[in-house]
Parts: structure tokens; C-alpha cells; sequence
């Protein structure tokens, strides 16, 4: 019935949505992550779908099934999910980085599993820091001509509102939606901050499926006209 009702905002359009955490292997059998669960990028593009966008989801390892009508490619790593957003965005009208991308990965991954020495000693990781996968897109040219209108989240732990809007336009995007939290992680539930050039408005607290179909309403009214 929601199918049915709810307008076709985004026909014509190729949305991608990444989602859920990276994963940055230490050895074969362990690795750095995040606590990210996915629901909110698959909520988008499950939404995204529903308003007649052609959508694909680049989605790091989480457990949720596809929503139907989307397609996925599954990714590790931050430089896989980079390598796969880098292909897409060169045809796609509207990019969501809903992904936690991990901000660090180790240097280099051991080949084999690292195993104790019976010293006690502990291994040494050395760290090196990831890609900004959002701020390379948004500053490529199809983004800069806004022929792909980028979003960004930010996950912030004080003043939301300021953060936000710096991590806007650091990022070059001109739509940032903050997670008002604490604690989104996980949840069925969340309230969002959509940051943009005019100032904020909140989507107040609901389930993740009805903000996100209240996201994809406002990045439809934001695309350009006869964009498609
Ligand atoms: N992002 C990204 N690549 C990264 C880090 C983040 O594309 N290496 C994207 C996220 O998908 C999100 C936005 O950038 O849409 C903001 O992520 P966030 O972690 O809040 O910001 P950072 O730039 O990583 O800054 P910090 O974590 O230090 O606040
Ligand atoms: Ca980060």
C-alpha cells in the first residue's frame, strides 16, 4: 500500500547508498571494525526504491537482507567500498554515504594469522588513515555540476548542530544529515538533523524506514529540475 501511495519522486534516477561498517584486517582472522548495523542505509535504499529510483547498495559486512528491487554489492575494506563507490558515481544521480567508514586501517595485513610468542609480549599495529570516500566523490566534476547530488552523515558526540555544518562543508556536500543520538547504533529508531546552505530542520524521532522515505522526499526536492 506505502508502495502504492507514495509518489514516484525519484523516477529516472540512479541512486547509490553505501552502508553499514568497513572492515580492516589486522591478520586472516581478525580486523578492525565499527559498530554501525546498516539500518539506516538499507532503510534508504529500501525508500529509494519505493520512489522509482534505480537503486544500488554497496553495503559492508552486515547480516541484513536486501530490500527488494535494490541492487548490492557486498564490500570489506574502505578501499574496496572506495574503488566500488569511485565506478558508480561516475553514472549515478545521487550518491548517500550512510557507510561508518573506518577511519584507520592497519598499515599492512599479516599474511598469516599472528600468533603469541609465550613472552606476553603484545604485536605492535601501526595504522595509517583511511580515505575520505565522500569528499573524493563530492569534489569530482559530475558532483561539483551537481549532475550527482551528494549526501553525507555525520555521527557527532556534542554540539550536533555546529559540527555538522562545518563536516558540511569540509565535505563539500550540500546535504549533511547528523544522527541525533546518543546511542543510534543498532536501534530501529533515530532522529535526524538535515544540515544544508539554508540552515537545519529536524526529522523528528520515528523508525528508520519513516525517516528515511522523509530523507528521500527532501534529496528529491532538492535535484535539479528535469534532471532525469
Ligand atoms: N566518510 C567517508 N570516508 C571516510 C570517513 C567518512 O566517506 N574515510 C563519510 C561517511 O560515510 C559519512 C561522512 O563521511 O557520510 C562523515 O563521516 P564521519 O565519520 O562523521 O566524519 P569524518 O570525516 O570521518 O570525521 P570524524 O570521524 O573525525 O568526526
Ligand atoms: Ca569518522
Amino acid at each position: 500500500l506505502v508502495r502504492f501511495f507514495t509518489p514516484k519522486t525519484l523516477a529516472g534516477q540512479h541512486v547509490v547508498v553505501s552502508a553499514g561498517p568497513t572492515f580492516e584486517a589486522i591478520d586472516p582472522v581478525r580486523g578492525l571494525t565499527n559498530l554501525s548495523s546498516g539500518k539506516m542505509g538499507f532503510a534508504i535504499a529500501r525508500a529509494a526504491h519505493e520512489a522509482g529510483a534505480h537503486v544500488t547498495l554497496v553495503a559492508g559486512p552486515v547480516a541484513l537482507p536486501t530490500p527488494r528491487g535494490v541492487g548490492r554489492i557486498n564490500v570489506k575494506s574502505a578501499l574496496n567500498m572506495q574503488r566500488t563507490l569511485q565506478v558508480l558515481a561516475q553514472t549515478a544521480s545521487v550518491f548517500v554515504s550512510a557507510a561508518a567508514v573506518a577511519d584507520w586501517r592497519p598499515v599492512s595485513a599479516a599474511e598469516q594469522k599472528i600468533k603469541k610468542d609465550g613472552s606476553g609480549s603484545v604485536p605492535a599495529l601501526n595504522f595509517v588513515e583511511n580515505p575520505d570516500i565522500l569528499a573524493g566523490i563530492a569534489a569530482q566534476p559530475r558532483a561539483v555540476a551537481r549532475q550527482l547530488f551528494c549526501v553525507g552523515f555525520a555521527a557527532e558526540s556534542q554540539d550536533l548542530q555546529a559540527q555538522a555544518q562545518v563536516k558540511r562543508v569540509r565535505k563539500g556536500v550540500p546535504l549533511l544529515v547528523g544522527n541525533i543520538g546518543p546511542d543510534t547504533f543498532g536501534q530501529d529508531e533515530n532522529a535526524l538533523l538535515l544540515v544544508d546552505e539554508q540552515g537545519t530542520t529536524e526529522l523528528p524521532r520515528a523508525h528508520k524506514l519513516h525517516l528515511a522515505r522523509q530523507l528521500v522526499a527532501e534529496i528529491a526536492q532538492r535535484l535539479p529540475v528535469g534532471s532525469v
